[in-house]
């Protein structure tokens, strides 16, 4: 563990012994049989799918590790949206992060039809219905988080994949802010696709390969972003023009993977081993219950902006302060890890896998001390931040 008490495990998770091993082995091999390696190298990320399957209620074949959000994201719409007549809109919220905002926009644009982003009512939360009145008859796909990176706030998976279907969209999730705190069911519910990164929870490392879902009724389209490595395994060395997409997610991967950021995918992903996602997601309610807990009753001039339900909330609690940013500066000098996002929000991730309530009885300890001295405006201001 990083020292002091790191609460930022929903930015960059923790490093796993098993990452630095397996990092360490495979450098071995490479070292020792440098191109020989590939003999092993060559399925890696298809042999992670199903640990990852597991995480997100998949079928092993319909999720590999691969890209990024973002550029997953392309792969996933390049191939899936698919504006038709009056059919063309990309349905997303005005809260989601903006590289997903991006993507989306783009393809929009190319489709000839508009981004509709559905607002939100207090600049935090997202309102069910305003979502479901998004999905209308116009709607080509949406995308929605599982969970707000900002607020915390989780959405109804299930009821929001629903009503797109009904309303004849596809519809997408990324999971960055659930995968590894939660339970997900995508081939159950019937997702048509997910997104999501392996660094946050899954403590895959900077910058770690992402992941994707791509349903099975989906697996007979040609990816509209097609490369060598998602060519049918048997025959990607044949090198012949043609391209023959792998039979499942996998036909989604571009180009040579990161057999280095594999491998530490492997290891973080055997942390979670055969982990109960069910007892993980408790004991991450039981923490972040406490942190609310203990910021209500010390922290009464900090709104907590996460929902309190436990079915709208996802690993992380957000509080709002306008002196937001200088709390986080100072609470670094303290020894402790927050995360901050703009305006005015400090975001604390309590990680079921390795945070405990004695760091959040600290940390809140530690805001009411600065809160009553007024000394984070102090090291706020050393550190350039007008309060
Ligand atoms: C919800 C969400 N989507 C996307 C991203 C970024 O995606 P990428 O892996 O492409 O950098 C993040 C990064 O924190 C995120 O929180």
């Amino acid at each position: 563990m990083p020292s002091g008490i790191y609460l930022d495990g929903n930015s960059l998770g923790v490093m796993p012994h098993a990452a630095q091993q397996r990092v360490q082995a495979r450098m071995e091999q490479w070292r020792h049989h440098a191109a020989l390696g590939w003999e092993d190298w060559y399925g890696l990320a298809e042999s992670l799918s199903p640990s990852i399957a597991r995480l997100v209620g998949a079928q092993p074949h319909e999720v590999i590790a691969t890209g990024s959000i973002t550029a997953n994201l392309h792969a996933l719409l390049s191939t899936l949206y698919r504006p038709e007549g009056a059919r063309r809109v990309i349905v997303a919220t005005s809260l989601d992060f903006p590289t997903d905002l991006y993507a989306l926009g783009a393809w929009a644009e190319r489709g000839g039809g508009e981004l509709r982003l559905v607002p939100s009512r207090d600049g935090h939360t997202l309102h069910q219905g305003d979502l479901q009145a998004a999905l209308r008859n116009d709607v080509a796909l949406a995308l929605f988080p599982t969970v707000l990176y900002r607020s915390g706030q989780r959405l109804d998976v299930p009821l929001l994949t629903a009503a797109a279907h009904a309303a004849g969209a596809l519809i997408g999730w990324d999971a960055a802010h659930s995968i590894g705190a939660m339970p997900h069911d995508f081939h159950e519910v019937g997702a048509d696709f997910a997104v999501w990164c392996h660094y946050k929870y899954l403590n895959a490392g900077p910058g770690a390969p992402g992941g994707l879902f791509v349903h099975e009724r989906w697996h007979h389209l040609t990816p509209g972003l097609p490369g060598w490595w998602g060519n049918d395994k048997g025959t990607q060395f044949e090198m012949t023009p043609g391209y023959r997409k792998a039979g499942g997610a996998g036909a989604y991967q571009m180009g040579t993977p990161s057999i280095l950021a594999l491998a530490a995918l492997e290891g973080a992903l055997s942390v979670f081993g055969d982990l109960d996602m069910q007892q993980v997601r408790a004991r991450s309610l039981a923490l972040s219950d406490h942190l609310i807990n203990l910021a209500d009753r010390h922290l009464p001039e900090m709104a907590v902006v996460t929902p309190r339900a436990h079915h709208e909330r996802g690993g992380h609690v957000s509080l709002a302060h306008p002196e937001a940013r200088a709390l986080s500066v100072a609470l670094r000098r303290m020894g402790v890890v927050p995360d901050y996002r703009e305006p005015d929000l400090l975001r604390l991730a309590p990680v079921a896998l390795y945070n405990t309530e004695t760091e959040l009885d600290e940390v809140v300890r530690l805001l009411r001390t600065l809160l009553d001295s007024g000394q984070h405006r102090l090291m706020g201001k050393a550190a350039g931040v007008v309060t």
